[in-house]
C-alpha cells in the first residue's frame, strides 16, 4: 500500500492566455489531494464522488491514469482511494493533483521507475485527454512544487506574503471555459490575440517585481490581469463580489484563479492584512481559505 499526495495550485498570471502559448506564473499552494493505492482483485476507485470501477463519468482522470498505467504495466487489480482538500471543479487544480499523485502512487507500487518530469507530462497527456485541452501548467506545478514561469519551466522564489483563496461554490468546467475563449478568439483574433500577449506580459513584468520582493506592484499587475479575463468572459458576478472585498480588505491584489466563471479567486495580502481579507471573503458569501505557497510537489507520504 502506498499513500501519496500532490499540491493544489493558484495562478497570480496568465491562464487561458497560456494555453496560446503566452507565459504565466504558477504556484504551488499548501493544500493536497491524499492517494493511497493497493493491490487488489479488481479496479476499485473510491472517492467522495463515489465507488467505481473503471468510469469515466465519475472518475475520469483516475480511470484514464489506471488506463495508462495498464498499458505500461498489466496489471489485474488496484484499488484508489481518493482524499482531497482541493475543492473538485474550482481552479485549484483538483483534476492535476489527483492525477499526478494517483501516478506517482502506481508508480511505487508497480516499481515503474518514472521520473517526476515523466509524471508531470504523463499527467498533461491524461488531462489532454480528459478535457479535450489543457496547458502543462497545472500537472507540472502539482508535480514539482514551487513557483513555476511556464513555459520556460523556471523556477522562481516562494512568495513570502499572505494568499487567500475565496471560493464561490458555483460550479465551473474548465473544458467548456476554454472553449468559449477559443470561440472568442477564432471571432476575433484582431481583439483577443492582443489580450493574450498582454496577459503574459503581466507574467513577464511580475516576475521582475517578484524578484525583489515588490509585492505591491505585484498585486497592481494581478489586478491588471483581472480586468483582462473579465475581458475575455471567465469573471462572473461571485468572483467580482469576493475579488473586490478582498482588494477592499486590503489585499495587494485580487484576481481569478483558474479557468473562471466560478470556482476560485486568489488574493495576496500583507501577512497582517490576511485574517481581514479572509473575513471579508466569508462576508461577500465566499469560502474563504488562508494557505501557505509550498515548494512540495508530489510526494509520497
Ligand atoms: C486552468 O487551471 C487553467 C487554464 O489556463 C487552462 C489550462 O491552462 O489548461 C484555463
Amino acid at each position: 500500500m502506498v499513500t501519496c499526495s500532490a499540491p493544489g495550485k493558484v495562478y497570480l498570471f496568465g491562464e487561458h492566455a497560456v494555453v496560446y502559448g503566452e507565459n504565466a506564473i504558477c504556484c504551488a499552494v499548501d493544500i493536497r489531494t491524499h492517494i493511497t493505492v493497493e493491490e487488489n482483485d479488481s479496479v476499485l476507485i473510491e472517492s467522495p464522488l463515489g465507488t467505481t470501477g473503471i468510469d469515466y463519468s465519475v472518475h475520469p482522470y483516475v480511470s484514464e491514469v489506471l488506463e495508462k498505467v495498464r498499458a505500461m504495466s498489466p496489471f489485474e487489480g488496484i484499488k484508489v482511494h481518493v482524499e482531497s482538500d482541493i475543492p473538485i471543479g474550482s481552479g485549484l487544480g483538483s483534476s492535476a493533483a489527483v492525477t499526478v499523485a494517483t501516478l506517482k502512487g502506481l508508480d511505487n507500487l508497480l516499481g515503474l521507475d518514472l521520473s517526476l518530469e515523466e509524471i508531470a507530462s504523463i499527467g498533461h497527456e491524461i488531462e489532454i485527454q480528459v478535457q479535450g485541452a489543457a496547458s502543462p501548467t497545472d500537472t507540472y506545478v502539482c508535480t514539482m512544487g514551487g513557483t513555476v514561469m511556464i513555459p520556460d519551466r523556471k523556477h522562481l522564489d516562494l512568495l513570502d506574503c499572505g494568499v487567500v483563496i475565496g471560493n464561490t461554490n458555483v460550479f465551473s468546467s474548465t473544458k467548456e471555459l476554454v472553449s468559449n475563449v477559443s470561440a472568442l478568439k477564432d471571432a476575433y483574433p484582431e481583439l483577443i490575440s492582443p489580450i493574450f500577449s498582454t496577459i503574459g506580459n503581466t507574467a513577464i513584468r511580475g516576475e521582475t517585481l517578484l524578484a525583489v520582493k515588490d509585492y505591491k506592484e505585484v498585486g497592481k499587475l494581478m489586478n491588471v490581469n483581472q480586468g483582462l479575463l473579465d475581458s475575455i468572459g471567465v469573471n462572473c458576478p461571485e468572483l467580482s463580489s469576493l475579488i473586490y472585498a478582498a482588494r477592499n480588505a486590503g489585499a495587494f491584489g485580487a484576481k481569478i484563479t483558474g479557468a473562471g466563471g466560478g470556482g476560485c479567486m486568489v488574493a495576496i495580502a500583507p501577512e497582517d492584512k490576511v485574517e481581514d481579507v479572509s473575513q471579508a471573503i466569508s462576508e461577500a458569501g465566499g469560502v474563504s481559505l488562508i494557505t501557505k505557497f509550498t515548494g512540495q510537489g508530489v510526494r509520497i507520504e
